[in-house]
């Protein structure tokens, strides 16, 4: 045989080749399932825009401004302040992680697309500078900033600029705190406390203080009650919004794939760290419409009959129906 007659030979077994490479190489149809699956994985959660690439000039300096203010309140407004003393020392980042870029990490992914808003703990609608007073005022125990300073210019420029990319409306995945499921009994700051003091205490401190740095212009460790942390009016003094934070966040280095507690720890830690003394504030014009009022926030009046201590340790899997019947 010579090599005139193989040839045909050669072309069908080539041919035969780029057939079954072209089917082995035919993706699979995706099932529904594995569709689900990557909805509910990491790669719809909010990611921050770099913040390494803020715009340059004017608009990127006061961006950058703001980054450092929310970074190290407590070096320019904390009780040893550069610019005032007017607030107890915690920084915006103690409680907004990675100065509001972490999911879960109670971010500012929404705010740009949410504020202003109409806010049902004031019955008012809030812009950004009303918003960011509150977390002065409660979160950070301490006076107002006025809204016309170039501090409250360079912390919402940046804020706003972090959710710039977001549709008006829209809240993306991972914003803020993390939503738990209620437990069907009441939380027990008894059960929590033996929890804090295997996760949280060596940073912490047993009497919740938090640690300073040395020359004491801003903590290494935040307080978790005391003196110097949040005020009974702060969001982290409801419950479900603190185990909601410290489930994907703490013990520090957690993440929302990384998270240590179970949904029951973080709510009885929840319940031990709010149960100690904090700084007070008058909240008497707070929630004009009761009926809107958190089902854990700690103060009566309320629209149902339940007890102020059900509304602040639960079990609210009952009172809710309460509410709804
Ligand atoms: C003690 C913790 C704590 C500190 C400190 C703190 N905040 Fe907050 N902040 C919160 C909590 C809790 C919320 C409410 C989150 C929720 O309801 O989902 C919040 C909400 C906000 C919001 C609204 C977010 C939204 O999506 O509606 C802004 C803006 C904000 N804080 C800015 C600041 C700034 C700026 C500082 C520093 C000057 C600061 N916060 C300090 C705990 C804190
Ligand atoms: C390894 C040290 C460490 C441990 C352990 C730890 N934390 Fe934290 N925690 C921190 C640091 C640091 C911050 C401030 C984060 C920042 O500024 O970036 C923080 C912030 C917080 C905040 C918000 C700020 C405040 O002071 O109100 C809360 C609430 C909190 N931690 C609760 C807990 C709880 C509850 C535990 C235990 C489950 C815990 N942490 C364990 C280091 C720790």
């Amino acid at each position: 045989m010579n090599l005139k007659t193989l040839f045909p030979f050669f072309l069908l077994i080539t041919l035969a080749i780029c057939v079954c490479i072209t089917v082995m190489d035919t993706p699979k149809p995706i099932s529904n399932e594995t569709k689900k699956d990557e909805a509910t994985s990491v790669s719809d959660v909010w990611i921050a825009p770099d913040t390494t690439t803020f715009p340059i000039g004017y608009e990127g300096n006061l961006i950058r401004y703001g980054q450092k203010l929310i970074q190290h309140t407590s070096y320019y407004f904390g009780p040893k302040g550069k610019l005032m003393h007017t607030t107890n020392g915690m920084n915006c980042q103690n409680c907004h992680l990675q100065s509001g870029t972490k999911p879960w990490g109670n971010n500012y992914a929404a705010v740009a697309a949410n504020y202003p808003k109409l806010r049902t703990r004031s019955g008012k609608v809030e812009s950004i500078f009303n918003r960011i007073n509150d977390c002065f005022e409660r979160s950070l125990n301490g006076k107002k900033l006025d809204t016309n300073s170039n501090e409250m210019k360079a912390m919402s420029s940046y804020i706003l600029w972090l959710g710039r990319n977001i549709e008006k409306g829209l809240t993306p995945k991972g914003t803020g705190l993390m939503k738990l499921t209620f437990l069907d009994r009441k939380t027990d700051p008894l059960i929590g406390k033996k929890f804090y003091v295997k996760h949280c205490q060596s940073c912490h401190q047993s009497n919740g203080g938090g640690l300073l740095n040395a020359d004491s212009t801003e903590f290494v460790y935040p307080p978790l009650w005391g003196n110097n942390s949040y005020n009974i009016g702060a969001g982290m003094h409801c419950i479900s919004k603190l185990a909601g934070f410290i489930k994907p966040n703490m013990p520090f280095g957690t993440t929302h794939l990384s998270m240590v507690l179970t949904d029951e720890e973080a709510w009885d830690i929840a319940a031990y760290v709010n149960s100690q003394k904090r700084p007070t504030m008058n909240l008497s014009k707070d929630w004009p419409d009761i009926s809107k009022k958190p089902i854990d926030y700690p103060f009566g009046p309320y629209a149902d009959q339940l007890t102020e201590l059900q509304h602040k340790f639960g079990p609210y899997v009952d009172a809710t129906l309460a509410k709804n019947k």
